[in-house]
């Protein structure tokens, strides 16, 4: 069998799938999903200081062949989480935490709390608003280097940066990360859209503008890859609309190391099984015995 290990900077991961956050909730909600066992990493969903109530409903809804999204966000805070968890040693995959904060010592305060649950790396959802502008911290360069600075004071952990499709330049943003001393990027979270319903007559969730998730959002997600693996020598775990073992071949093409499935786990909670035996076809039949050799490897 190949093998499927990938290293993220200094994180081995065992497969190159994880799951991303906000799709399998707290990790051990899925616990007994046995897919697990078979991903690198599954990322708890995003956990701010204080408790977040989240957006009123309709908070999520189909939109042609993707998701729309607005749950602000919804989580019981650090130390709520903290009570929720089990002991990390005892799920079947290695947990990342996601932080989110209003400032940048908001951010480093969760990411402390994090740490001290056990996870094996953090990941900086900078997809949330900054209190100061009012507009996501990802959107500028400058913020999300104070954030991910604060964060990297604050623990020895490997930390992910993750960004938006939606900033104006994503390679500013992933080097104002990088230099800060995130250890990899998350390429990328949601893409803003929005729905109409035909019968009300009004938009389809309480947010308004939501995050467009699934399968459309990939060439999006994959250009972003593309245009920072290009650029710079950070680690890339690619994200945005995965369903396919050729999806994920295709994000490794592009520059990714490693990549993370969201909405598909909403449809189908397995999907990673068949994901990574597609992956084990698509290799077999090439010849190709390793992943590592096709990271970046689209760029000539
Ligand atoms: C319902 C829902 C909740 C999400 N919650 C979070 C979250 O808490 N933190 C985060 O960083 N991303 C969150 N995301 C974004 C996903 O992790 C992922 O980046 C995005 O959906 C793109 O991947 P996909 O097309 O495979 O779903 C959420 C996505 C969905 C659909």
């Amino acid at each position: 069998m190949m093998s499927f290990g990938v290293t993220l900077g200094n994180l081995e991961l065992r497969s190159p799938l994880i799951a991303a956050a906000g799709t399998v909730g707290s990790v051990h909600d899925y616990a007994d999903v046995d897919a697990f066992r078979l991903y690198g990493a599954a990322v708890a969903k995003s956990v701010s200081h204080e408790p977040w109530p989240g957006r009123p409903a309709p908070r999520m809804a189909p939109v042609g062949t993707g998701m729309l999204n607005s749950i602000g966000i919804q989580n019981p805070g650090i130390d709520g989480w903290r009570s929720d968890m089990p002991n990390l040693s005892t799920l079947p995959v290695p947990v990342w935490g996601s932080a989110v904060g209003a400032d940048p010592a908001e951010f480093a305060l969760v990411a402390k709390g994090l740490a001290a649950t056990g996870v094996e790396a953090v990941e900086v959802n900078l997809s949330c608003p900054n209190l100061e502008e009012g507009t996501m911290f990802a959107l500028n360069p400058a913020a999300s280097a104070a954030v991910v600075g604060a964060v990297r004071a604050a623990t020895d952990l490997p930390i992910g940066a993750k960004l938006s499709p939606n900033s104006e330049d994503i390679v500013e943003v992933a080097k104002a990360v990088h230099e800060a001393g995130a250890d990899f990027v998350v390429l990328t979270n949601t893409v803003w859209g929005l729905g109409i319903d035909l019968e009300t007559r009004r938009p389809k969730i309480s947010g308004i503008v939501g995050g467009y998730s699934g399968p459309p959002v990939k060439p999006i997600a994959l250009r972003c890859v593309w245009e920072v693996a290009a650029a710079l020598p950070v680690p890339i775990v690619g994200c945005g609309g995965i369903r396919t073992g050729e999806d994920v071949i295709e994000f490794l093409l592009a520059g990714a190391s490693a990549v993370e499935l969201g909405s598909i786990h909403f449809a189908e909670p397995r999907a990673g099984k068949r994901i990574l035996r597609e992956v084990d076809e698509w290799c077999r039949e090439r010849g190709i015995d390793s992943l590592v050799e096709l990271t970046g490897a689209a760029h000539g």
